[in-house]
């Protein structure tokens, strides 16, 4: 089977945020394909990160894309303010509205690419009834908060199903994975379906002169 080669999205959740705009160049130069912003809104999540402020901030730091993981409830209220801060995919999690097809369509009215996100406990029937506006699937391997937290094994199972979903629609759907990301859980998703792997710590350990190694080992895991 062909595949496209495995893209990986470092999480900045892991960066020294002291220096943001230098370590975000380093990724792009160490051979990162995205960006993933985790913004978090103690709300929706029990932690705090950014803003579109900061997202606009650093984003001319970089040429490769914004991958914006929301998690903020009510989410409709922000989109905007994240596309022109640069996000140029946007993935938002069913629970954060009441209506995820609006706020997906939304999502790709404002030109970016419109991602769902699902929580360990989401049923992979959500995907089902929202294929056509969607171009990202981002299965949580953690529940969503912090960063440096283990993989949870059973949602390896949800990331096979999902594959199926999106093979058989013929859709062109990215799947993505995010949470405990290491050498070892990434070759598990990859052998899983996974198109794309999120990872903080495992990108960022070891600090800037380890990160082109980092994002190598994780790519050919
Ligand atoms: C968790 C975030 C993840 C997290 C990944 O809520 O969505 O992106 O930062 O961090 P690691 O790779 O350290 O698990
Ligand atoms: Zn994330």
């Amino acid at each position: 089977m062909s595949r496209r080669p495995t893209l990986i999205s470092p999480s900045i959740l892991a960066s020294d945020f002291s220096r943001l705009g230098e370590e975000i160049r380093a990724i792009e130069a160490a051979g990162a394909d995205w960006v993933h912003v985790d913004v978090m809104d103690g709300h929706f999540v029990p932690n705090i990160t950014i803003g579109p402020e900061v997202v606009k901030a650093i984003r001319p730091h970089a040429k490769i894309p914004f991958d914006v993981h929301l998690m903020i409830s009510p989410v409709d209220l922000h989109l905007e303010a994240f596309r022109n801060a640069g996000a140029d995919w946007i993935s938002v999690h069913p629970e954060a509205g009441p209506h995820l097809n609006r706020t997906l369509r939304r999502i790709r009215e404002l030109g970016a690419k419109a991602g769902v996100v699902f929580n360990p406990a989401t049923p992979v029937e959500t995907a089902e009834w929202v294929l056509e506006d969607l171009d990202l699937m981002l299965v949580m391997s953690v529940n969503p908060g912090f960063g440096g937290q283990s993989f949870l094994t059973s949602q390896l199972k949800k990331i096979e199903r999902l594959r199926s979903i999106i093979d058989k629609a013929g859709a062109d759907i990215v799947l993505e994975v995010d949470g405990g990301v290491t050498v070892e859980t990434a070759r598990l998703c990859r052998d899983a379906g996974a198109d794309a792997l999120v990872a903080g710590t495992a990108v960022f350990k070891g600090g800037p002169a380890a990160y082109a190694d980092n994002i190598r080992a994780l790519r050919g895991a």
